[in-house]
């Protein structure tokens, strides 16, 4: 069984790529609905919420687990490492790397919650991979809550992405990186503010790709999609089809 986590709706973008790339895997994905958003908590009340979830599927037999959230990645993943030596744990960090080895214009942006904007983790990733190009970090509070909230076509959160958004496409930014995984459901809206002038970077299927390494004999399951949540279960499972995630939905039990 290999365990799938966000503080919400997000996560649901990787579990899309999971089920994608493991069609025939078994998954427990995990929203932690009660605590949404993890963007505006310190760091102590990130790495104790990821430390009980990392518990609570375990205990309900996963054997690999996806953070699939860059804030819980940058805060807690080696907390939770140290809690389950032998889980292997897959995280998810904003895609520094390929937006700085594809930027033509040596300009990308990251867009994160401010948890993962001020983290130490995102300053040494742009130190590894982005030294030799211009890196803007814009922490975007209120938009993960935006997509919790399923108003995505919300007009005071369409007038934010673009005060956002076009002064970094004024500086010349070419790349840009969706540092959250809520995000991505904010896609087509980013798009349309963007056009032609940079491209989106979501790291989504690289972290299938990763988990398809390690996962050996967890990829012949029942292709079973188990969903739980800290709170609201039920508006997890309608969530599905509104974020056009059908496919996940046909599989959960
Ligand atoms: N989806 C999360 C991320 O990738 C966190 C959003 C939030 O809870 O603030 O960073």
């Amino acid at each position: 069984m290999i365990g799938v986590f966000d503080s919400g709706l997000g996560g649901l973008s990787v579990l899309a790529a999971l089920v994608d790339a493991l069609p025939q895997a078994d998954f427990i994905y995990f929203a932690d609905t009660a605590h949404v958003p993890y963007g505006n908590k310190s760091e102590e009340q990130i790495q104790c919420r990821v430390l009980a979830i990392g518990e609570h599927l375990a205990s309900h037999g996963c054997d690999l687990l996806v953070v699939a959230c860059n804030t819980a990645t940058t805060t807690a993943v080696q907390a939770l490492r140290a809690a389950h030596p032998h889980i292997p744990v897959v995280g998810i960090e904003p895609g520094i790397k390929p937006a700085a080895q594809e930027t033509k214009s040596g300009r990308i942006a990251v867009l994160a919650t401010e948890a993962t904007a001020r983290s130490p983790r995102l300053r040494q990733l742009i130190l590894e991979h982005a030294s030799h190009v211009e890196v803007f970090v814009e922490p975007c509070p209120g938009w993960a809550t935006h997509v919790e909230k399923l108003q995505l076509d919300d007009p005071a959160l369409a007038a934010d992405v673009r005060a956002r958004v076009e002064p970094l496409l004024a500086r010349g930014v070419d790349r840009i990186v969706l540092g959250c995984t809520h995000y991505s459901f904010l896609a087509p809206l980013l798009s349309e503010v963007v056009g032609a002038r940079a491209q989106l970077v979501d790291v989504a299927a690289a972290v299938a790709r990763q988990t398809q390494r390690l996962a050996g004999r967890l990829t012949h399951g029942s292709g079973r999609v188990q969903l739980h949540s800290s709170a609201h279960p039920d508006r997890l499972r309608a969530a599905l089809p509104l974020l056009h995630l059908d496919r996940v939905a046909a599989r959960v039990v």
